[in-house]
């Protein structure tokens, strides 16, 4: 029987600095407990056949296939990026098993490209670093999906532990890994309201963030000073877009010092000022996730905010521990449409 290689990736949560990913800025995701498996055994024709233990029936698509909106185009993408870095010479078998929810801003994409991308690097034994298959993964995304996405998840997918979280210079793509507290847990929420990059929505704040670039000639809208945006004269709703930018930069940096010294209460803050930035300035947020925010927070979160991409799925919610139960069961029974996903927490 043909070897099969296995390979593995975690969902992320980002616990703050949205849209920041592609306009030069900082990030802090962590990975999570709920992850990806697959096994990948080369096939001699052109054919994916991908099976997922969630659909009964494989799925076979050839390899010039076009992308077609189906969950199976990321596996395929991901296998004609394999083919372009020398990593396989033709299809593959890819069974896989996930627990990662599917819209629900957690990477779930990334997380299958970047696992395909693990597997073919050990068919080949190819010497890429992960960050090499990061950024593979990105082109994927880009080019082969149509997804217009910065580099955060791919890079958290392929690099997060869980335990602690990345603080990340999307620029460089230098990173620091700092351990999350043993004391409190980030809870990951899902809204019950599902939503697709592709849709259209994140591609129009992208636009608008283009817009702001053109206006100061400049990629890194993150790296602006927030009073020159404020009074400048760059139309609306460009302006607001680069504000929120530089001002979450700002907060993502001020987390990463919060988080070091174990200021939880200054994380908290800096949580509920981006949630805020996310709902007034950029745009992304809705009014039943505002509720779900406010409500988190009124019953007892230190601070809470929606991660990812917006227009939907998850929030996340700092909580001490002793309360996180009682707040629990509390905030599901006012949301009911919400669910509890994951908490990324440390061990120390
Ligand atoms: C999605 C994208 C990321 C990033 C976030 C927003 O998750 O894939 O690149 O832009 O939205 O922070």
């Amino acid at each position: 029987m043909a070897k099969s290689f296995a390979a593995s990736a975690p969902g992320r949560v980002n616990l703050i600095g949205e849209h920041t990913d592609y306009n030069g800025g900082m990030v802090l995701p962590a990975a999570l407990s709920v992850s990806l498996r697959l096994g990948l055994t080369p096939r001699e024709d052109r054919q994916l056949v991908l099976k997922s233990t969630e659909y009964t029936k494989p799925v076979t698509r050839h390899l010039t296939d076009v992308a077609q909106a189906v969950w199976s185009d990321a596996a395929l993408g991901a296998i004609r990026e394999a083919i372009a870095l020398g990593m396989l010479t033709g299809g593959a078998n890819i069974t896989v098993s996930s627990a990662i929810p599917v819209g629900a801003g957690l990477s779930s994409s990334a997380a299958l490209i970047v696992a395909v991308l693990k597997a073919a690097r050990s068919v080949s034994n190819a010497a890429w670093t992960d960050v090499e298959l990061a950024l593979a993964a990105r082109r994927v995304e880009n080019d082969f999906l149509g997804v217009p996405c910065g580099i955060m998840d791919q890079m958290a997918v392929a690099l997060a532990k869980p335990g602690a979280a990345m603080a990340l210079d999307t620029k460089t793509l230098k990173y620091r890994l700092l351990p999350l507290p043993a004391s409190h847990q980030l809870v990951v929420l899902h809204s019950g309201i599902s939503r697709q990059l592709n849709e259209g929505r994140y591609a129009s704040r992208k636009q608008e963030c283009d817009i702001a670039k053109a206006h100061f000639g400049t990629q890194d809208l993150c790296l602006l000073d927030p009073e020159m945006i404020k009074t400048s004269d760059l139309a609306q709703p460009a302006r607001s877009r680069a504000l929120h930018c530089a001002t979450e930069h700002a907060r993502v940096l001020a987390a990463a010092d919060a988080l070091e010294a174990g200021a939880m209460k200054q994380l908290g803050s800096l949580m509920n000022e981006s949630h805020a930035s996310m709902r007034d300035l950029f745009d992304i947020s809705l009014p039943k996730i505002d509720a779900l925010v406010a409500d988190a927070v009124a019953m007892g979160a230190i601070g809470a905010r929606l991660t990812g991409g917006g227009f939907g799925g998850c929030i996340v919610a700092l909580v001490d521990n002793s309360l996180r139960e009682d707040w629990l069961a509390q905030l599901l029974a006012k949301h009911p449409s919400a669910q509890f996903i994951d908490a990324a927490r440390g061990s120390r």
